[in-house]
């Protein structure tokens, strides 16, 4: 069909790694035109952490759209949102000690991230937003400040203020705690860095290259901002809703963020839903101060509210994502172990992992084999150097198995022709594996 190039944009990013056109999808299947079915480890970016078209959630959607339930409703009270927040308080924050309010923003992550870094600067009346290296918070100006990728950045048209960036988990290399640097320019007042509102971090960087910040990191990150009297924000919008094996990524740390936000997998079919989370004596929002027309998705407060209850209301779910994660953590090892020690590294937490293929070239060669077997899998990082893997965590046993076999068949053929020899040590700048 002609009319994706004749019309659309040449913005469109996924749409060149993928050049088929979809018109069906079920679980964790994507099916073409010509009847082609693929694997899907893409799943919308994080979106569809329950699959494609999960039936539990399209039963419920179905059944409120032929009552002539509200599909709009601005923030007006409905029955929907209702009965979604009581289902969240139950189920999601109550029982791990979270008490949060939740406001309701415009459907997307940036949205989000917008309303969080204002409320953050609003309440502490500082600008400063502390991001980190390789962080992604999305492309609205506030949000872009924060995001470290050149790429993205260099589209701004504006100058990119109010953030400042201190090195992530890793980044200066293994046994650095830069939470420590970013406490001693905090305590200097000759720094030449001004007191911030607010720090902003994802526990794993999804969009940055699979890099997961350790526990210890995380909990010595609230020390610090516990200690200069700064806000913590968790952007949970990739990393939320049982990707890295609980509700929220940061109950492992046992921390508590002041600000979290919420989007993807929120609604969990799909469906446009983004939120943020806050303590309440952080609530000083005038009525209307911050909107957006789309906040009232009550197509997604119905499926959100069935996936909490559905996977949620017990352990039953989280244990699950936590023994495939284990499966795709030891099945990726094995594959770094066979065809490239020294060239490639497994990263990531729960079922959000990677190959780290160091070179952009060959991480896209892989993804490009894979496709052409049947899997939709996507790189991320700087240099596109990371196979990314992040199917539905409802997926079987058996096509997790089978999605992994088909990216160690892609980079047994890539090794081969590109004339890597497995363990052979320093094949690429050796620098760039610790990052
Ligand atoms: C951590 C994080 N924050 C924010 C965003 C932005 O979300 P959206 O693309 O829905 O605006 C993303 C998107 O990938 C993300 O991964």
């Amino acid at each position: 069909m002609k009319i994706f190039d004749e019309i659309e944009s040449e913005v469109q990013s996924y749409a060149r790694s993928f050049p088929r056109i979809f018109n069906k999808a079920k679980g964790e299947f994507l099916y073409d035109e010509e009847g082609n079915k693929y694997l899907d480890f893409l799943a919308g970016a994080g979106t569809l952490n329950y699959g494609h078209n999960n039936p539990i959630f399209k039963e419920a959607l179905l059944q409120y759209i032929s009552n002539d339930g509200i599909t709009h409703g601005l923030d007006m009270h409905t029955r929907a949102k209702g009965e979604f927040l009581e289902a969240f308080n139950e189920i999601i924050l109550k029982p791990r000690g979270y008490e949060y309010v939740m406001q309701f923003t415009g459907p997307t992550g940036t949205n989000a991230v917008e309303a969080a870094i204002k409320l953050a600067r609003n309440v502490t009346g500082r600008e400063t937003i502390v991001s980190f290296t390789n962080g992604f918070h999305g492309v609205t100006l506030g949000s872009l400040a924060l995001t470290g990728n050149s790429h993205h950045r260099g589209a701004a048209g504006v100058s990119l203020n109010g953030n400042i960036r201190m090195p992530y988990d890793g980044y200066l290399g293994e046994g650095i705690d830069t939470t420590a640097y970013l406490d001693k320019v905090l305590s200097d007042s000759s720094s030449g860095v001004d007191k911030p509102a607010a720090v902003i971090v994802e526990t794993v960087q999804g969009e940055g290259g699979i890099n997961v910040a350790s526990l210890d990191w995380l909990r010595n990150l609230e020390a610090v901002c516990r200690k200069h009297d700064i806000l913590l924000i968790v952007d949970d919008i990739q990393t939320g809703c049982g990707r890295t094996g609980n509700y929220f990524s940061f109950e492992t740390a046992g921390i508590k963020p002041d600000i979290v936000t919420l989007s993807k997998s929120l609604s969990g079919y799909g469906l446009p839903f983004a939120v943020v989370l806050f303590r309440p004596e952080l609530d000083r929002w005038k009525p209307g101060e911050h909107n957006g027309t789309f906040r009232g998705n009550n197509l997604a407060f119905v499926t959100a509210k069935i996936a909490i209850e559905h996977y949620w209301a017990d352990h039953q779910f989280a244990n699950d994502i936590t023994r495939k994660g284990e499966y795709i953590s030891k099945s990726l090892r094995s594959i770094v172990a066979k065809y490239g020690e020294g060239n490639f590294a497994q990263c990531g937490r729960g079922m959000m992992q990677g190959i780290n293929c160091v070179n952009g070239d060959l991480a896209n060669k892989i993804t490009r084999k894979a496709f052409h077997n049947g899997l939709i899998i996507e790189t991320s990082g700087a240099d596109d150097h990371v196979v990314k893997f992040l199917c539905p965590l409802t997926i079987t046993d058996v096509n997790l198995r089978k999605g992994i076999t088909i990216v160690e068949q892609a980079i047994k053929e890539v090794c081969s022709e590109e004339k890597i020899i497995p363990g052979l040590v320093n094949y690429f700048e050796p620098q760039k594996l610790a990052s």
